[in-house]
């Protein structure tokens, strides 16, 4: 096993709700075991650039409520050529980092995964952090909880508005290639109608249901859009919807990065204490080159490879489940 005395950690990706409380988690198990710790700004970025710092069990203080990360995330393109890689591992090297702890989402991942064939004498560990949820091995991804709630809060606000004005809401939450948020806060908010990647919509399908609606004088109705669903987003389906049935007033709601922002939920402040706490008993075991995740209150280690590759894990029984109320 190797013999592990300093271990880094970053985020990466996008942002999520709950990755302070993760970063928190990793520094004090890590000082609990002995370990010294160091942050990585701005994920795999801040691996080329250098860009370190000594974390300590008072750095990480008062930031288990806030949202967004202390460390900062990039997307990195550098990341993706060898040469760029190459720096990462020789400024690790140097600065005696024996592991790293890598929270984020598939792209980060995929790139710990590219890294850890390359460089295999620095032990990798990942902790889900996306608000997405699209990772296989854990039943939710940390900020998944929080994003859902501040869609639920937002489509109350516009139901009252909807409601007032007789109108018809496509409202767009993210998701370029998960319809996660969608479904679950569609069937919590009630919506008429979600569309979502994993799914083929019909439109036509849909403007028949908007038709029953209306004649059985259904006022205003609240259709929620993954940003990845194949008709191209709430803009696009709301103009082709009007095109052939325009008797409800139409307005389109993109509600963007404010899913991504505000105070995690008691459950992603939990989920990511937890997993950030396993991260670092993970490596202490000799773990490494896996994702630590949460699968029915049990901890579990999926390799990157697996936890990135199967996007399938959206329960179609939610789906049947939300069309059969809509109606
Ligand atoms: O992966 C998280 C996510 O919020 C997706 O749901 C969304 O499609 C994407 O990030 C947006 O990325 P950016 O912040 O780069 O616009």
């Amino acid at each position: 096993m190797k013999d592990i005395r300093k271990i880094a950690v970053f985020t990466s990706g996008g942002d999520a709700p709950g990755m302070n409380a993760a970063i928190r988690a990793v520094v004090r198990n890590g000082i609990a075991n002995g370990l010294s710790v160091v942050g990585i700004k701005k994920g795999y970025q801040g691996m080329i650039d250098k860009d370190f710092v000594d974390l300590y069990s008072t750095s990480v203080s008062n930031i288990i409520q806030r949202g967004g990360t202390i460390l900062k995330t990039a997307r990195c393109e550098e990341f993706h050529d060898a040469e760029g890689r190459r720096k990462a591992y020789e400024h690790l090297v140097s600065n005696h980092i024996d592991a790293i702890v890598a929270i984020g989402g598939d792209g980060t991942f995929t790139g710990a995964h590219i890294f850890m064939q390359e460089y295999p004498d620095i032990s990798i560990v990942g902790i889900p952090g996306t608000i997405d949820n699209d990772l296989v091995g854990t039943d939710y991804t940390i900020g998944f909880d929080t994003a859902v709630n501040t869609v639920i809060d937002a489509v109350d606000k516009l139901r009252d508005t909807a409601a007032s004005h007789d109108r018809l809401f496509f409202v767009e939450v993210m998701g370029r290639d998960s319809g996660m948020i969608a479904l679950h806060s569609g069937i919590a908010v009630g919506a008429e109608a979600i569309l979502i990647p994993e799914t083929v919509t019909y439109v036509d399908q849909l403007i028949r249901q908007l038709e029953r609606g209306w004649l059985r004088n259904k006022s205003s109705c609240i259709i929620i859009v993954a940003e990845g669903d194949d008709t191209g987003g709430a803009t696009q389906i709301a103009e082709r919807v009007k095109m052939k049935f325009s008797n409800y007033d139409t307005r389109v709601s993109v509600l963007g990065h404010i899913q991504r922002g505000g105070n995690p939920s008691a459950n992603d402040r939990l989920l990511a204490t937890r997993l950030g706490y396993e991260a670092v008993e993970a490596l202490a075991k000799g773990k490494e080159g896996v994702m630590v995740g949460l699968e029915h209150e049990k901890i579990k280690y999926t390799p990157f490879a697996l936890a990135i590759k199967d996007k399938a894990k959206l329960n179609l029984n939610l789906v049947k489940i939300a069309e059969i109320l809509a109606m």
